[in-house]
């Protein structure tokens, strides 16, 4: 954990974010301030741009108007920290992300890949960067598998690793984009019993999730985007289990079976 006095200051913000791809606009004016430790889960129809809502935030795209704010400093459009700006490599740097597909090297164990991010990009010492990967394959159930190749697990055992990868980088936020719905049912839970300690220790977080129960359980607050727009915003106990917006109501009732 790193020292902070500023525990209820913003950690990343979106201020009237913006994106549209030629004429589709596809966010219409989004704000969002996560808070150190707070997690906010995302939900929302298919195509209402919850993935490109929480790439913009770490400039995996580049928002068309509208601002991304890291450590309270605005993120540039450059690569470099430049002044009072902080460049996109930094927010990279301390902005994890995780995808519905695991993305892990084929060609690269286990290990290596939990450990190439800090040594390359952090320029940690092969050793630390191993000892760390084993200390997280521990706590994601996996050290038995540091030696394996990741098309020689389950998917929820890849998607653990990606999470471990992830936080290799030690960072300051974790984006989590769908993380289980590649996985068959059996696996989901052992996936989100990860995510939720790291919720629990206080990982600061943005989770867009179909799985409406892990939801309500572990946000602080949940947020529903429809339409580029968020449309409801508020503590899961409002959004899922009290919804009053009937898009909300027709959406929740689909997903929670
Ligand atoms: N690179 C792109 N070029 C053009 N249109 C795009 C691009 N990426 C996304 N879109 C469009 O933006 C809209 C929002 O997509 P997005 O992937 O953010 O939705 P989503 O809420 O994550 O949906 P899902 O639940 O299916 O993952 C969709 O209409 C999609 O077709
Ligand atoms: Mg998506």
């Amino acid at each position: 954990m790193t020292m902070n006095n500023h525990t209820d200051a913003s950690v990343i913000e979106a201020i009237a974010l913006r994106k549209s791809y030629g004429t589709h606009d596809v966010l219409k004016g989004l704000d969002l301030s996560l808070t150190r430790g707070e997690v906010v889960a995302l939900i929302g129809p298919s195509g209402s741009g919850k993935s490109t809502f929480i790439r913009c935030l770490n400039m995996l795209e580049i928002p068309t108007e509208g601002t991304i704010r890291f450590r309270q400093k605005k993120v540039g459009d450059r690569f470099r920290d430049n002044g009072e700006e902080i460049g996109i490599g930094t927010l990279r740097r301390h902005v994890g992300m995780v995808f519905q597909h695991f993305n892990l090297f084929p060609h690269k164990t286990v290990l290596q890949n939990v450990t190439e991010g800090p040594i390359i990009v952090c320029k940690t010492s092969k050793r630390e960067a191993e000892e760390r990967a084993m200390d997280l394959l521990a706590q994601v159930g996996l050290a038995e598998k540091h030696a394996a190749y990741p098309n020689h697990l389950s998917g929820g055992q890849k998607q653990r690793v990606a999470i471990a990868r992830a936080l290799a980088m030690q960072p300051e936020v974790l984006l989590l984009d769908e993380v289980t719905s590649a996985l068959d049912p059996e696996l989901v839970g052992e996936v989100l019993a990860v995510i939720r300690r790291l919720a629990e220790e206080g990982m600061t977080m943005a989770i867009v999730t179909h799985e409406m129960a892990f939801a309500a359980d572990v946000a602080n607050r949940v947020l529903f985007l429809d339409q580029g727009v968020i449309a409801e915003a508020g503590s899961a106990n409002d959004v899922i289990l009290n919804p009053q917006n009937p898009r909300l109501q027709a959406f929740v009732a689909r997903f929670r079976g």
